[in-house]
């Protein structure tokens, strides 16, 4: 099998109807609970990394301005009829790479990444990305599948790597890891459900010396929490 980064794959480019079929109401779900959460307050401005065809846009509230950028024209295509169909005054996409961003540093109060930190070729250097342009205290959230740390699922995981990258995702990207080559300073982090392969990590940006508490709300969830890499 040849070499293939996530991101070529068709489902993206070509198969953005499939997309939404296969995994739109599973996602929505997920990302449903996750949004409410996070009690996004109003005239707040958000950016969401990779977001394809709009599967989170119905989860947000309508008293904030969100922006979706994504590289696939096929998914933004969708994304666009849907915000017609319902009259999303509050949502906008563009075609723009997560790795490049054209905003201005400090330019969001939220930055999300759902399923998108397995797809792009480099992860840690989208991270970089996300944390310029999210403001000093701003909200960074990812929601992914990573491998498990059980050595024989996660070697197992790992060799099916280079065929996933066909259907659209690596599965070779290690939570830790992650978190440690990103520096993402980790709130809290959790799964949704016990045998969610999905986890969410929600990050303050404490770049330019961010120490202090925010006026935003500091939302809530279900799920365990870890702070520092420690279980709470
Ligand atoms: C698995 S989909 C997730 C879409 C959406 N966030 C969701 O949860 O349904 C990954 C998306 O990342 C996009 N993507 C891949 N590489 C990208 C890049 N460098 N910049 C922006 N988007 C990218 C793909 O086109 C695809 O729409």
């Amino acid at each position: 099998m040849g070499e293939i980064e996530a991101h070529e794959s068709k489902l993206y480019a070509e198969l953005a109807p499939l997309y939404d079929k296969v995994f739109g109401k599973i996602y929505y779900s997920r990302l449903k609970q996750v949004i409410q959460d996070l009690h996004i307050p109003p005239g707040a401005k958000v950016l969401e990394v990779g977001a394809g065809t709009g599967t989170s846009f119905p989860a947000y509230p309508r008293h904030c301005e969100v922006i979706g950028i994504d590289l696939a024209p096929d998914m933004l295509a969708r994304a666009r009829e849907k915000i017609q169909e319902n009259g999303w005054t509050h949502l906008t996409v563009m075609e723009m790479d997560a790795l490049d961003l054209e905003f201005l540093d400090d330019s969001f109060d939220y930055v999300m990444a759902f399923h998108v930190v397995t797809v792009v070729p480099d992860p840690v250097g989208m991270m970089e990305e996300v944390k310029r342009v999210c403001r000093p205290g701003g909200r960074i959230v990812v929601v992914n599948h990573f491998t498990t740390d059980f050595p024989l699922l996660g070697a197992l995981t790992e060799a099916l790597d280079p065929m996933t990258r066909h259907l659209g995702w690596r599965t070779n990207l290690r939570l830790k890891p992650f978190i440690e080559e990103t520096e993402l300073q980790v709130e809290t982090i959790y799964k949704l459900s016990k045998l969610s392969l999905y986890t969410v990590l929600v990050g303050r940006n404490q770049k330019d010396g961010y120490r202090g508490s925010d006026s935003f709300n500091r939302g809530s969830h279900s799920g365990r929490s870890i702070r520092n890499g420690q279980e709470s």
